[in-house]
């Protein structure tokens, strides 16, 4: 692989300055190299190209990609644990593994080379963010087969941070750890990090006394009415991290902290596109629909056109002119309900939830099919003892019919009963 200036300049600080022609040259020679790379190592891309009729060869512009296939969770399941490597397993240096929540969990694998690469991507997205070497960073993201702990550890020790390893979980301690450490950063996801705004409340400490001055908050979708409310308790910004253990971990898109409008993808290493989740048509920027993403540089586990059944739509760069943006994922095509015909999101009714003043931010949605239609039930919470509950349902329900336009159900509950997560929140409860 030819180094690029990218390389050059440590992967961040130069970014901006970064010319688009010469962006599109990288990708053009990185993902000619990466459809060989594939094809040659890996039986499943051979045979699934050649079932297209394609050939690396066949990749004159960026644009003939659209003729190679796409892969699917179920592609890398089929493979488990290790069939889709392109390296011998002995020269794979860490393995993480995505849960399933049905099923085997999905495993993907790193050479000593990718691990650099995705510290790289991780730094550049910390010093996106704000971060800078020799912050402190407290990492509540949990360690272990998901890649958020290790993934941030890593990127954050490549910035030259202090690393703080805490994990998820033990949230007195988080707590604790955060008032005598005196972190300036937090990585975590933005649901876990209620909770130990809570904690902190609980205990009788002010938030937004506290050190947290920059927070990277990814893993799963949230609203800027969620931005809002952390910014709001804890007195940090919160900027959004995006990124998935198919294609490499956290670290794959950033928003800035100079351009807070959605995240910027690090398309030196990771090619995007969007498409119609249901034709696989490829939709102009601009235009909403699933996002798909080809590696230009991984060794271990290549992934071409890999279908993310993440929704949001590419827009032009700002803080980094060359590198477009994404929107704030608006869902997973997993999570859609549909009611009555119509789409719905969770983060629709975390943004309308939390138009409600005395209402918290903890919420599920459960999904029923009593006769032949489903419905849907938002449990919630009440802020604080004495708020009336049937008044907050009746307004939240009003909200959900007039924004969104359709009748749910609302149960009112007192604080602390919707069970807390201490990483991915789960949002959507199936019990059709
Ligand atoms: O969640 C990687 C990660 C860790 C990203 C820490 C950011 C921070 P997976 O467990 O494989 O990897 O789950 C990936 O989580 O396809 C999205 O559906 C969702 N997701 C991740 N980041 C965001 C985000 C990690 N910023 C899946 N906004 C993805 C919305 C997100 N959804």
């Amino acid at each position: 692989m030819q180094p690029s200036r990218l390389d050059d300049v440590a992967g961040f600080a130069d970014l901006e300055r970064f010319d688009p022609e010469e962006l599109r040259d990288l990708q053009l020679r990185r993902l000619s190299w990466s459809l060989r790379h594939a094809y040659d190592n890996v039986p499943h891309y051979r045979q699934a190209f050649d079932a297209a009729g394609v050939h690396p060869d066949d990749l004159r512009s960026l644009a003939d990609l659209a003729r190679f296939p796409f892969t699917a969770k179920a592609d890398l399941r089929r493979k488990y644990p290790f069939g889709m490597f392109a390296v011998p397993r002995e020269q794979v240096s860490r393995v993480h593994a995505s849960s399933g929540t049905t099923g085997k969990p999905t495993v993907v694998g790193y050479t000593a080379a990718d691990l650099d690469v995705w510290a790289g991507v991780l730094a550049r997205s910390m010093w996106a963010a704000g971060a800078r070497p020799g912050d402190l960073v407290h990492i509540a993201y949990g360690y272990g087969l998901f890649t958020g702990g290790l993934g941030a550890h890593y990127g954050a020790e490549k910035l030259g941070c202090t690393v703080i390893p805490v994990s998820g979980g033990m949230t007195a301690r988080q707590v604790q750890l955060i008032e005598d450490f005196k972190p300036r950063v937090i990585m975590v996801t933005p649901s876990y990090f209620l909770s130990i705004l809570d904690e902190m409340e609980r205990q009788g400490l002010d938030p937004t006394a506290s050190s947290l001055r920059v927070g990277l908050f990814g893993a799963e979708p949230w609203t800027e009415a969620m931005r809002e409310e952390m910014q709001r308790r804890s007195g940090l910004a919160a900027f959004d991290i995006y990124g998935l253990s198919e294609v490499m971990g956290p670290g794959i898109g950033q928003e800035a902290a100079s351009s807070p409008d959605g995240l910027h993808l690090w398309e030196d290493h990771f090619y995007p596109e969007v498409i119609d989740p249901v034709t696989g048509a490829i939709l102009p920027d601009g235009e909403p629909g699933e996002l798909v993403f080809t590696s230009l540089t991984k060794q271990a586990m290549p992934v071409v056109r890999y279908r993310t059944r993440d929704l949001t739509r590419l827009l032009p760069g700002t803080a980094y002119p060359a590198f477009r943006r994404m929107e704030k994922v608006t869902g997973r095509t997993d999570d859609m309900m549909i009611i009555r015909g119509v789409n719905v999101f969770p983060t629709q009714v975390e943004e309308l939830l939390l138009s409600v003043p005395e209402l918290s931010p903890h919420f599920q949605c459960v999904l029923t099919r009593p006769d032949r239609l489903d419905e849907l039930t938002v449990r919630v919470e009440t802020r604080g003892e004495n708020s009336s509950g049937s008044t907050l349902g009746g307004r939240l329900v009003e909200l959900i019919k007039d924004r969104v336009g359709v009748t749910v159900a609302v149960e009112v509950l007192e604080p602390g009963i919707i069970e807390r997560s201490q990483g991915k929140a789960v949002r959507v409860i199936d019990r059709r």
